[in-house]
C-alpha cells in the first residue's frame, strides 16, 4: 500500500522506536550503521562512522562536537525497512556522556544493549541499562565482535544475569569459539548460519542456512564442533530460560543475539526478530491515566532542548516525542504546564542523513520544534485543551560537581542568564548552600565533558569566562523528611548540604561510606538517588 494511503492506526503500527545502548567502542555506532544499510538508508557503511574522522558528521551540530570528534547530543535516525518505520534514538556513547543520554531512553519504546564479546557488561552499559529496566521496556542484547577472540557464551549469559539481575534467552548461539567460530545456530528457525566475512562489512551479507541435524552441517563443522554444539543447545535447553514473551515485553527476559556487527554477520537475521518481537508504541502513563497512541487527539512531551544547533540562528531546539494522534505542520496545540496556545510552525525531522521540515508524524515519531525559550523537558504539548500531562521525566543523579565563578564580575547579568538557560535544557544542575553569604553556584553534571560544553557555551553565546573550581562530591541523595532543619541533620565532615533549584535539601558525599552513616545518623530522612522534574 502506498504511504498516502495509509490510514492513522497503520501509520501507529508501523512504527518501531528504540535507543541503542552500549559502553563506548562496544560497537553501537557500527551496529547502527548497519541497521541503516539493511534499511536503505545509506548506500555504504562509513557514512555514520566517519563522524569519527571528522569528514562528515549526522549530527555534530555544535562546533565542539566537530572540536571532539565525538556526539555530544543524541539524534534521532529515521528509516523504512519491511512495512515498518523505524526510529533510532542515538544515545551519545562517549565516556562522557550526560543526562541527555538518559533522557533519551525515556522517549524509547524499546532499547537494544550491545555488549563487546571480550569485555561483557562494563560500567556505562549497567548504568543506561538501569534507566531501562525502571520504566520496564523490552530490552534486547546483541554480543558483539563475534569475528574475534572472546569470551565463552555461557560466561556472558551469566554476567548479564547477575551484573544486570535480568534473564536471558539466546535467540541464536554461536558454532566454534575465537578463531573456530563458524557461524550461528537460529534457535527459532533451527538454521544453521554460515559465518563468512560479508565483503568487509561494506555490504549487505547472505545468510547461508541448513539444518541441524542435516548430515552436511556435520562434515562441514567437523565431529567436534558439531558434538559441541549438540551439547551446548542441549544444555541451554536444560538449564536455560524458556522463551516468553510476555517476560521479553515487560522487560524481564532479555533476547539474546550473538553477532558481528563489523562484518555485517547476525544483523540482518537480528533486525527481522527484533521488528517482529517489538511493539508498536504503547499507551503511556499520564495525570489522567494511561493515553493510547491510537487516540486521535494529538500529544506529546518534551524530553530533550538542544541549543544552537544552527550556530547561525541563536534557537534551542526542543525534541517532542509524539505519544498520539497526528502532528500536522502548523498546528496550534496547547503548551498544558504554561497554560499557552502554541503554533508548530517549522517542525524538524531527522533522517539518517540530514534534517528536514515535516509536514505529518506519527506516534512513536520524534519531531525538533522552534523554542523561542518557552519550553522545559517534561512539558506536555496537546491538541484538545485538555490539562493532560505527561509523566515527568527524572533528574538523574549527577557524579562531578564545581563551584563556578565568573572572571568579571560586571558580566554577572549575562552570566547567570546563561546558567539559567543551560540548566533548563538539562545539561547542568544547579545548586546553592543555604545561608552562605558569598555569592556561589554549585553546578552538578552527569558528564565531566559537560563542563567544558558549560565553559564553551557561555564564552560563546553570552560572552562570559568562567572559573570552574572541581569539587570532590561524587554521588548526590535529595533528602525527604518532614521539617528538615540544617542546624540539626547530622552529617559527616566531608558531605556538603545545598539546595537544588526547587529549594529542595539535598546532599554531596564523597563516597559511600558517608552514605550510610548519614543514613543511619538520620534514622527518619529517607535519601533519593532520582528526583522527579518539577
Ligand atoms: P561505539 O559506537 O560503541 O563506541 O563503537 P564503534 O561502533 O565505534 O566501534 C568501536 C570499534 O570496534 C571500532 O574500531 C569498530 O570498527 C570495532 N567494531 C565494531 N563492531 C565490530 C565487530 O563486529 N567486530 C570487530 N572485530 N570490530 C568491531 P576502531 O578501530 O576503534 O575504529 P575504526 O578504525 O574501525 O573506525
Amino acid at each position: 500500500m502506498s504511504e498516502e494511503n495509509l490510514s492513522f492506526i497503520d501509520q501507529v503500527r508501523k512504527r518501531r522506536t528504540f535507543a541503542i545502548i552500549s559502553h563506548p567502542d562496544a560497537g553501537k555506532t557500527t551496529l547502527t550503521e548497519k541497521l541503516l544499510l539493511y534499511g536503505g538508508a545509506i548506500r555504504s557503511a562509513g557514512a555514520v562512522k566517519s563522524r569519527r574522522s571528522q569528514k562528515y558528521a549526522v549530527s555534530d551540530w555544535m562546533e565542539i562536537e566537530k572540536q571532539r570528534g565525538i556526539s555530544v547530543t543524541s539524534s534521532v535516525l529515521q528509516f523504512d525497512y519491511n512495512g515498518f518505520c523505524i526510529n533510532i534514538l542515538d544515545t551519545p556513547g562517549h565516556q562522557d556522556f550526560s543526562e541527555d543520554t538518559y533522557r533519551t531512553l525515556m522517549a524509547a519504546d524499546s532499547a537494544v544493549m550491545v555488549i563487546d564479546c571480550s569485555k561483557g557488561v562494563e560500567a556505562q552499559t549497567k548504568k543506561l541499562f538501569q534507566v531501562c529496566k525502571m520504566r520496564g521496556i523490552p530490552i534486547f542484547t546483541f554480543i558483539n565482535k563475534l569475528d574475534r577472540a572472546g569470551r565463552d557464551p555461557f560466561e556472558l549469559l551469566s554476567d548479564i544475569e547477575e551484573v544486570l539481575g535480568i534473564r536471558s534467552y539466546p535467540m541464536n548461539w554461536p558454532i566454534g569459539r575465537d578463531k573456530d567460530f563458524k557461524g550461528v545456530l537460529n534457535r527459532q528457525k533451527n538454521q544453521f548460519e554460515l559465518f563468512n566475512d560479508g565483503n568487509h562489512g561494506q555490504s549487505i551479507a547472505k545468510a547461508i542456512t541448513g539444518d541441524l541435524s542435516d548430515e552436511k552441517i556435520s562434515d562441514l563443522l567437523g565431529q567436534n564442533l558439531h558434538e559441541q554444539l549438540l551439547n551446548d543447545i542441549e544444555l541451554l535447553d536444560i538449564a536455560g530460560d524458556d522463551y516468553n514473551l510476555d517476560q521479553i515485553l515487560n522487560g524481564e527476559l532479555t533476547p539474546v543475539f550473538f553477532g558481528s556487527a563489523l562484518t555485517n554477520f547476525g544483523v540482518q537475521p537480528f533486525l527481522e526478530s527484533f521488528l517482529n518481537i517489538t511493539t508498536p508504541p504503547k499507551p503511556r502513563a499520564s495525570n489522567l491515566g494511561p493515553i493510547h497512541p491510537e487516540t486521535t487527539n494529538f500529544s506529546g512531551f518534551i524530553f530533550k532542548i538542544q541549543a544552537n544547533m544552527n550556530p547561525t540562528h541563536r534557537d534551542r531546539i526542543a525534541f517532542l516525542r509524539i505519544c498520539s494522534g497526528k502532528f500536522e505542520k502548523g498546528m496550534t496545540v496547547n503548551h498544558v504546564q504554561e497554560n499557552k496556545k502554541v503554533r508548530l510552525a517549522q517542525p524538524q525531522q531527522f533522517l539518517a542523513q540530514d534534517r528536514m521540515i515535516v509536514d505529518t508524524a506519527y506516534p512513536g515519531d520524534i519531531i525538533g520544534i522552534h523554542d523561542p525559550g518557552i519550553f522545559k523537558i517534561g512539558d506536555t504539548l496537546c491538541q484538545d485543551g485538555s490539562k493532560l500531562q505527561y509523566e515527568g521525566i527524572p533528574v538523574f543523579a549527577p557524579e562531578h560537581f564545581a563551584k563556578i565563578f565568573t572572571k568579571n564580575s560586571l558580566k554577572r547579568k549575562q552570566f547567570l542568564k546563561g546558567i539559567t538557560q543551560l540548566s533548563e535544557e538539562g545539561s547542568i544542575q544547579v545548586y546553592k548552600r543555604p545561608n552562605i553569604g558569598v555569592e556561589e553556584l554549585i553546578v552538578g553534571v552527569v558528564g565531566v565533558l559537560q563542563f567544558e560544553v558549560l565553559e564553551y557555551r557561555l564564552k560563546n553565546e553570552y560572552g562570559v569566562d568562567i572559573i570552574i573550581e572541581k569539587l570532590p562530591y561524587r554521588y548526590i541523595r535529595w533528602v525527604e523528611m518532614d521539617n528538615f532543619d540544617q542546624s540539626t541533620f547530622s552529617i559527616t565532615m566531608d558531605t556538603m548540604i545545598v539546595e537544588d533549584e526547587d529549594e529542595h535539601p539535598v546532599l554531596l558525599f564523597q563516597n559511600e561510606w558517608s552514605i550510610d552513616q548519614v543514613k543511619d545518623r538520620n534514622k527518619n530522612a529517607l535519601l533519593k538517588e532520582i528526583s522527579l522534574r518539577k
